[in-house]
């Protein structure tokens, strides 16, 4: 693991955490605290946004150059977020498992390639991929399965994901 190779981590990392911020406050934009999951969500919201700080403050520490599409996550995750929501909070929490669940891999996958090459930047990840573990099997048990065409919406989320993910390693 080269510096420029933890730096792309840094920079991925950091436009997923913002991402996932985006997408809760798209569903909370549509669900405020009306639906019975919008406690849940509520708190993992805050998760993330504390997930986004520890990597905005990383970006600045280490001057990693951000990802140049920050407008395009701003925009697409706040879209995702409050499309799921219209189609009701069991597709809410659909979007959550499906996204987590690409995230948990993508956490792994980092853990793994960094060995012991940087233990603060493991240390950060492997908290975090704790974190979004813990939302998936939330997102999970408050019926995330129960939404309308649940293997379509969860597969074609984790693509979106997927593609975020390696643009924004890059761009
Ligand atoms: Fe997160
Ligand atoms: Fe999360």
């Amino acid at each position: 693991m080269n510096k420029q190779q933890r730096e792309a981590m840094v920079r991925v990392d950091q436009a997923g955490e913002f991402g996932a911020t985006r997408i809760y406050a798209g569903q909370l934009a549509v669900m405020g605290d009306r639906a019975p999951q919008s406690a849940e969500i509520l708190h993992m919201a805050q998760q993330e946004e504390a997930h986004r700080a520890r990597f905005d403050a990383m970006i600045v520490e280490r001057g990693v150059r951000p990802t140049l599409l920050h407008p395009v996550w701003s925009a697409a995750g706040f879209a995702l977020g409050a499309a799921t929501a219209l189609i009701g909070p069991e597709a809410a929490m659909a979007c959550t498992a499906a996204i987590e669940t690409e995230i948990d891999r993508h956490y792994t996958e980092q853990l793994e390639e960094l060995g012991d090459t940087d233990p603060e930047l493991g240390a950060v990840i492997r908290q975090f991929r704790d974190d979004e573990r813990a939302h998936r099997d939330a997102a999970l048990a408050a019926g995330a399965e129960r939404a309308p065409a649940y293997p379509v919406l969860f597969h074609a989320i984790r693509l979106g994901c997927r593609a975020a993910i390696r643009l924004s390693a890059k761009i």
